[in-house]
Formats: structure tokens, C-alpha cells, sequence
């Protein structure tokens, strides 16, 4: 392989989309060049020489403390990263942020009913802070704007592990720093396993058979720097893309059915991913946990933050794509914000002979249909606000009651991409614009795209963890809308009890 001379993966401009009209609109200004129509249409179908084997970030390792808590270390640093791009293979390596590493960070692990603590240095020049997303824990150790770590601080969140195994991930969520952290580097998988889980024929030998893919759009200038400033309504916008930190990766299967874990660590680009022959894939689990079944189908749409798993069968000797094709954003402007944009991500090569693997199991994890809801909230996304409120460190947008079901009707009022998050609680679609919805939707999310003047309604259970002062987020996961203000905060009370008010004087 190394013989071979690296052609770098090409962006191949196909149009130039002019799509400032919307950005006249909205009268935002721009940092850097205000470019705002998302770079043109790019394709890599095609053109990307998968030259480098994918990394697969390590496994962190822990140790039981005194305490009996499975204790993790990680460690914010500055760093350098070599994508495999050109302009790296000239030497020239990216300055990055990692945890632990250059670049990304290492997988946690944890199983439901262990008592976790994560001890977080940063060692970075500025504050940062780590957001355990799709994790069910006390706001507190949520790691959310209001529990920023200084520069050669250390904070040690502890919380037992409570929910369903699942994919979750790891990042920053300083209040306007957010997609700077993430795009710098600051990412990781947090895997949770449990009985349900592990009792099923699935593959799930870490980096074996069971595959972490952090998808991440990126640009690289010649000088090897990470370009920031390229952007569609919705944010950055890359013109190659990176798996585990990996431009142009392979990944050696060497089993006859592989698990795909599929994170979206992108700060705006929605991806439809597939493999390029089309062939089905068995769709197991989304963001917090297993489907109750598999679901076969050819293509999984993932907004930023969005995780899937799906099982893929391979034949000895084979080679194949998986790719993502342009995403159905269902927007006015989808050119400027990549919904016209296809690439090739990563290539599995099957070994000439290859171990078999149990076929997927036809029944997965039992779902418990939440409901009925007694409390219904309505969250209207317009304009970089949320119900045209923009997030305010000292205000509470909202107060749950412990032990409340509740529905939140969540709607996208402009013909631009959001997508809508919530912490704390994973949550079940209960229906989109009136209909039951498809089966992608139809198990625990955390994360989901809002696809302009359709209806969500959302059903969640708050059972445990109040909190008057202290809130957990919501928001738009798009990050650059993340830091402009379109999140708001809700506590968690004891029935009977007031909402107070967030410690700490760092108003944005
Ligand atoms: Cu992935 Cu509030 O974040
Ligand atoms: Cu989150
Ligand atoms: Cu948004």
C-alpha cells in the first residue's frame, strides 16, 4: 500500500450554489470570509483512495476505586493530528485538541448498574467542559455550560449508570464554544452494555466485529490548518470526511457480519448513509439503546449527534463502500446546506475467508411505551431562538416535576435545518405530523432532525434526579445555532417544589 502514491481525496466542485438570500434574511454576521452558501455542491463518490487503515480509538482504560467506581481518566490537551490528507502526507500535521491524544478521544465503556467517575483535566489554554450526551445523570454531572472546567482544573463526575446499553458520545458544551471545541477534536464513543444486550447473538468484539464510526466533515487547507470558516445556514460545512479522525479509511473485516456503531460528530452536515451497492442493512439500535426488532433497509438518515447501529453481512474477498448519498433535509436552500453532497466514507475489505457470525436476532430489546402524558410543552424553533427566546445562562426556560410523563410538541418554524436535543432522558417519538412514525424513529432517541413545519411530538418520563438550581439543556444540535442561543434550560423539582436559580455569574 505504501508504494502506491496517495492522490488526495477530492472534493470535486460541481456547482457553486448562490444562496445568500438567506442569509440576508437572517442578519447574522459572519466571522472570516462569510461565505454562506456552504461551498458549492461536493461529491467524493468515487474520487476518495481509501489508502489508510481506520483507526479505532483505544479502549480507555479504568480502575475500581476505593469507592468501588469505575474510575476513567481523561485528559483535554492541545495536540497535532495527520489526517492522511495531501496536505498532511507533505508533513505538514493539523494542530488539533484531543483527549488523551491528538485528536478525538478514547472509548469509554461502562455497564448499567456500575457506579462511574470520570476524573477531567483540562489542559487546554482556555475553559472547556465535557457533556456525557444521551447519558440519564444528575444535572450536576451533566457537564453542560454550568459546569465549566478552568484551564489545569479537574472535575470528577460521578454517577451510577442507569439506562439501557446504548452508543452514546462525549464533547464539549461550553456556552458559544461548542462547535470550536468539537471541530478542534474534543469527541468520544461512551459505550454502555447490559444484560439485555449481552444476551443476544450480536457482534461485539470492540474494534473486531463491533466498529466505532465518528463521522466528521472537515476541511484542511494547504498549510495543513483546519478551516472554519465555510458555512450553510446550519453551520460548518467540510469538504471531505473523516472516520475515527481518518481521511480516506479501510477497515479489514475478517467476519461475515460486521456492527457498524455510526455517530455523527459533525457540527452541521446531515448524512444518508448506505452502502454503495444498496445492499440491506439490519438497523439494531438508535441513539439510547436497541430497536425492538432489526429493521432492513438500505439507507440511515443521521443528523449531527445522531447515532445508528446497523449490522452489515459481508461475502470473503469483497470490497465495499459505505458512502453517504444527499440527505432529504426537506428545506428551501438544501444546495447550501449540503443536501446535495454525496461521499465515499470508508471501505470494508473482507478477508478471503471469513469467521461466521450469528445471523441477527429477530426480537431485540423490549420497548415500554411511555405515556399518557400529563404535561404537554411546546418548543418552536425560528430564527436562532427557541419559542424566540435565546438562551440566557440565568434563566429558567422550564420546571418538570419529578415522576411526570410529559409530551413536547417540537416543530421547525423556518424553512432551514435545526434538529432538537434534549439531556438527561432519552425520549420515544410518539407521533410526526399526526402518524405513527417509521421504524428508524420508532425506538429511544435523544437527538432528532426537524424537518421544516412537520410536528413532533415527543414523549419523556423524568423519574429521577431533581434539581431546582441547577438545569439541564435543550436545543438545536446544529452547533453553531447550539452557541448562537437556540437552547434553552429546565430543572427537575420535587413535586411542590420552585425552580431556583443557576450558580455561578458567567452570563452570556
Ligand atoms: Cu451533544 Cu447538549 O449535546
Ligand atoms: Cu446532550
Ligand atoms: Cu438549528
Amino acid at each position: 500500500m505504501s508504494l502506491l502514491r496517495t492522490r488526495r481525496p477530492r472534493a470535486v466542485a460541481v456547482s457553486l450554489g448562490v444562496l445568500v438570500a438567506s442569509a440576508v434574511g437572517l442578519g447574522v454576521v459572519l466571522a472570516g470570509c462569510g461565505s454562506f452558501d456552504g461551498g458549492g455542491v461536493v461529491s467524493t463518490v468515487g474520487a476518495v483512495r481509501f489508502e489508510t487503515p481506520l483507526a479505532i480509538p483505544p479502549l480507555a482504560p479504568s480502575t475500581i476505586n476505593e469507592r468501588g467506581e469505575r474510575e476513567f481518566e481523561l485528559v483535554a490537551q492541545e495536540g497535532s493530528h495527520n489526517f492522511g490528507t495531501a496536505s498532511s502526507t507533505n508533513n505538514e500535521s493539523t494542530a488539533t485538541w484531543g483527549f488523551n491524544q491528538g485528536y478525538l478521544g478514547p472509548t469509554l465503556v461502562a455497564t448499567r448498574g456500575e457506579r462511574v467517575r470520570i476524573s477531567v483535566e483540562n489542559r487546554l489554554p482556555e475553559p472547556t467542559s465535557v457533556h456525557w450526551h444521551g447519558m440519564h445523570l444528575p444535572a450536576k454531572m451533566d457537564g453542560g455550560p454550568h459546569q465549566p472546567i478552568a484551564e489545569w482544573a479537574v472535575w470528577s463526575p460521578t454517577w451510577t449508570i442507569d439506562q439501557p446499553a446504548a452508543t452514546l458520545w462525549y464533547h464539549p458544551h461550553l456556552h458559544g464554544e461548542t462547535e470550536e471545541h468539537v471541530t478542534r477534536g474534543l469527541a468520544g464513543m461512551f459505550l454502555l452494555r447490559d444484560d439485555v444486550e449481552g444476551a443476544l447473538a450480536l457482534p461485539r468484539e470492540y474494534g473486531v466485529d463491533d466498529v466505532p464510526v465518528m463521522v466528521q466533515d472537515i476541511r484542511v487547507g494547504d498549510d495543513g490548518s483546519l478551516h472554519t470558516d465555510v458555512r450553510g445556514f446550519g453551520g460548518l460545512l467540510g469538504d471531505q470526511i473523516a472516520v475515527n479522525g481518518t481521511v480516506g479509511p479501510y477497515f479489514d473485516v475478517s467476519t461475515d457480519r460486521v456492527r457498524l456503531r455510526i455517530l455523527n460528530a459533525s457540527p452541521a452536515r446531515v448524512y444518508r448513509f448506505g452502502m454503495e451497492d444498496d445492499r440491506q442493512l439490519a438497523l439494531i439500535a438508535t441513539d439510547g439503546g436497541l430497536l425492538e426488532a432489526p429493521y432492513l433497509t438500505s439507507a440511515v438518515q443521521l443528523s449531527p449527534g445522531e447515532r445508528a447501529e446497523v449490522v452489515v453481512r459481508m461475502t470473503p474477498g469483497e470490497t465495499v463502500a459505505l458512502r453517504s448519498s444527499p440527505p432529504d433535509l426537506g428545506v428551501n436552500n438544501a444546495e447550501g446546506n449540503g443536501g446535495s453532497d454525496a461521499f465515499d466514507v470508508l471501505e470494508l475489505r473482507a478477508a478471503p475467508t471469513l469467521e461466521s457470525r450469528a445471523q441477527v436476532p429477530d426480537v431485540l430489546a423490549p420497548i415500554e411505551r411511555l405515556g399518557p402524558a400529563t404535561v404537554e410543552r411546546t418548543f418552536r424553533f425560528d430564527g436562532m431562538n427557541i419559542n424566540n427566546e435565546p438562551m440566557k445562562m440565568l434563566h429558567i426556560n422550564e420546571t418538570v416535576t419529578l415522576g411526570t410523563t410529559e409530551v413536547w410538541a417540537v416543530r421547525n418554524e423556518q424553512s432551514q435545518p435545526h434538529s432538537f436535543h434534549v439531556h438527561d432522558v432519552q425520549f420515544q417519538v410518539q407521533s410526526v405530523d399526526g402518524s405513527t412514525p417509521g421504524a428508524e424513529l420508532s425506538g429511544w432517541k435523544d437527538t432528532i432532525y426537524l424537518r421544516p413545519g412537520v410536528d413532533y411530538r415527543l414523549v419523556m418520563q423524568f423519574t429521577d434526579y431533581s434539581d431546582p438550581n441547577v438545569p439541564y439543556m435543550y436545543h438545536c444540535h446544529l452547533l453553531w445555532h447550539e452557541d448562537r442561543g437556540m437552547m434553552g434550560q429546565f430543572v427537575v423539582v420535587r413535586r411542590g417544589e420552585r425552580a431556583g436559580e443557576p450558580p455561578g455569574d458567567h452570563e452570556h
